[in-house]
């Protein structure tokens, strides 16, 4: 047990990130909810206060309305003045830093801040559609994995319950082509790929017919040869059909990634994986932090976003969200055998 954990300084340096990107937010911004799906910014701050003073202070009673089950969405947007709410959280990591704590608990906290963090990005992105998104770059295009035995998982501290533990497992050969970007994807558009059920899958296509979606959500902000950012797992599964090829799994793409055979573009991409146990899963540091999303509904994203903060930018981290969800930064990558 030491003070920190061990990782004092990314904790220091995400609060700063935190605080810089919070601090010029208006009272309006940050009461906002643009998409019922999410809360408001300045509710993430709050909750990150909380969460940080029931885990590390074992204290649940302050900030104790930011509690998940305290509010329902929709009443979210109820906040105490900006200034308050900043003192409050700030107050905790005060009395927190001469607390000790458990390393691995330390490490889990920072990257449930990260987390929220880049929640509030999705949140402010969604208040300024107009505002472009810090781009990705142009991504390789294609990479072969070669059949063979590959470590996923981790057991390293920072390591989430949902990632350990580290395991061997066996792969086939695969090619990985993508990201997809949005010229590629036009080609679906244009090919009717909005209009036509026979590339989406039944789940997929009752989804469309009620959404009535034909474009990813962020498409006007970019330019052909980017990744396509925006999409739900159903659009993501319903190009891949369209283009003869499937999602990766999310062991293919974490072994790419660790032989280096790919790297993040700056969103995430969706996998065919659904969000499920490692063998001998333990809860950490609660019952539902993951176990309450291994439901078969929600699929598994991996790399990471512009908007992720660096300590969930490992290949063993899974990001996780339900197939219709698209207001996240994510696009995919489609896998052949
Ligand atoms: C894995 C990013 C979907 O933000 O709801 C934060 C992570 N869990 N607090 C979320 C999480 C509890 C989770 N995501
Ligand atoms: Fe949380």
């Amino acid at each position: 047990m030491d003070t920190f954990g061990n990782c004092s300084q990314a904790l220091q340096a995400l609060r700063a990130q935190t605080l810089a990107w919070v601090t010029p937010l208006s009272s309006a911004a940050l009461g906002a909810q643009p998409h019922p799906e999410f809360s408001p910014i300045g509710w993430h701050l709050g909750h990150i206060g909380h969460i940080e003073a029931r885990w590390w202070l074992n204290d649940a009673a302050t900030l104790a309305e930011f509690a998940v089950d305290a509010t329902v969405k929709s009443q979210r947007w109820r906040l105490p003045p900006m200034a308050a709410l900043l003192a409050a959280v700030t107050k905790v990591r005060e009395r927190a830093t001469s607390h000790p704590i458990a390393p691995r608990l330390a490490w889990w906290l920072l990257q449930h801040e990260a987390q929220h963090l880049e929640t509030m990005a999705i949140v402010q992105q969604l208040q300024t559609p107009d505002v472009l998104l810090p781009l990705p770059k142009v991504a390789p295009r294609s990479a072969t994995i070669a059949a063979t035995t590959v470590t996923v998982g981790s057991d390293a501290v920072w390591a989430q319950d949902n990632e350990r533990p580290a395991r061997a497992i066996a792969l086939a050969d695969s090619r990985l082509h993508g990201p997809i970007t949005k010229q590629e994807f036009g080609e679906f558009m244009a090919a009717g790929g909005y209009q036509r059920a026979e590339w989406w899958s039944p789940l997929g296509w009752r989804w469309q017919q009620q959404a009535q979606v034909h474009q990813p959500l962020y498409w006007e902000a970019l330019s052909p040869e980017q990744p396509v950012c925006g999409v739900s797992f159903y659009e993501a599964e319903a190009f891949c059909r369209f283009a003869g090829k499937q999602l990766p799994t999310e062991w293919e793409w974490e072994a790419a990634w660790q032989q280096g055979a790919i790297a993040p573009a700056g969103i995430w991409e969706w996998t065919s994986s659904t969000f499920d146990p490692p063998p001998a899963f333990a809860p950490f540091p609660y019952v539902g932090y993951s176990n309450a999303y291994f439901d078969d509904r929600h699929r598994v994203l991996r790399g990471y976003s512009w908007a992720t903060p660096f300590p969930c930018q490992r290949p063993s981290f899974r990001n996780w969200y339900l197939p219709h969800i698209r207001q996240i930064f994510a696009g995919f990558r489609c896998a052949e055998w």
